[in-house]
């Protein structure tokens, strides 16, 4: 495996100003089972985290909802006072009541104390990139984009993104707030999101792919991606990734692990260039 150098995915600007390494770090792993309580291995999960920036890794995506606070938290104990290039994007929109239990609340109130929540967590004046984690139906949508074009206008958030939309859903929320990021579930058998990505291309929106590797599951199998995997040495986790970076310019990867060895495989992924034939045979997996 090559040194792990993330810069070597190229850079995008979130919001025209915030530039990051394509390859980034989705830390929803490194809480406890189901995404609820502390990580397992607490102190592994800071070496994860304090490996990041000596890859070139400036850019993490985090949740207040991952723990809760856990993520957030762990982010701030392992990196503060953070790298001057370090972009942290965080998101409210989920309330927890216990592991693998998640429930949509976008009520302004509950957005607002997520928001406060967020800057005193990872202790900072203003959130890089936040994004509504999902758009509530139980909600008027004018009041969640009208809510989050008021944290831009405060200057308590720079950028704003939006999670699991359509392309409907962004230009209606862009007439409120511009709209920097998308983070919609992504991969190359999950291509649900190919209209979205595109007009993202099209508009010069980061996407954001989440479970860029299945959620773990194509680590394990998918016969062209071991077949890709074993023509370039390289694992199938690290072709998914490799994938998704040639897909667009846009995108933003955002793989999660909660161990050192997989975050180093992982990010040595932005060295790996795939052949014109192995994208074609990946791109018919969708
Ligand atoms: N917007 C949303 O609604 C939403 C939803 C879900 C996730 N997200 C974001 O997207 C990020 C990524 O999604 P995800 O974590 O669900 O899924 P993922 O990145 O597709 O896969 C993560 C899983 O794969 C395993 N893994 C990672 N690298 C590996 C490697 N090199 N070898 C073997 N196994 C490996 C991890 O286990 P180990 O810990 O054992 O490595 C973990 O179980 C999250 O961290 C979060 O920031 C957003």
């Amino acid at each position: 495996m090559s040194t792990p150098d993330a810069a070597l995915s190229g850079t995008f600007a979130i919001g025209g100003d915030l530039v990051v390494n394509r390859l980034g770090f989705g830390a929803m792993r490194i809480t406890g089972r189901g995404i609820f309580g502390p990580p397992a291995d607490h102190d592994e999960a800071i070496r994860v985290l304090k490996r990041l920036p000596e890859m070139g890794v400036n850019f993490i995506d985090t949740a207040e909802s991952y723990g809760p606070n856990v993520s957030e938290e762990l982010i701030r104990e392992a990196l503060f006072p953070y790298p001057d290039d370090l972009v942290i994007a965080t998101k409210a929109g989920f309330q927890r009541s216990g592991p693998d239990a998640w429930q949509i609340d976008c009520r302004p109130d509950v957005l607002k104390r997520g928001l406060e929540g967020s800057l005193k967590r990872l202790g900072v004046e203003q959130i890089d990139l936040w994004q509504l984690h999902r758009i509530d139906s139980k909600v008027d949508r004018k009041l969640q984009f009208e809510t989050i074009a008021g944290f831009r206008d405060s200057g308590k958030v720079r950028h704003v993104g939006l999670s699991e939309v359509s392309v409907a859903d962004i230009e209606e929320a862009g007439k409120y707030v511009p709209i920097a990021t998308v983070q919609n579930r992504y991969g190359p058998t999950d291509r649900h999101s190919d209209d979205v990505l595109a007009y993202c291309t099209e508009h010069n929106i980061g996407f954001i792919p989440w479970a860029p590797l299945g959620s773990g599951r194509l680590v394990r199998a998918d016969s062209v991606l071991e077949a890709v995997a074993r023509r370039n040495d390289a694992t199938t986790s690290q072709v998914a990734i490799a994938w998704a970076l040639q897909r667009s310019p846009v995108v933003l990867m955002i793989p999660g692990t909660s161990k050192v060895a997989h975050v180093e495989q992982n990010t040595a992924a932005a060295a790996l260039n795939l052949s014109a034939a192995d994208v074609a045979e990946l791109d018919a997996l969708g």
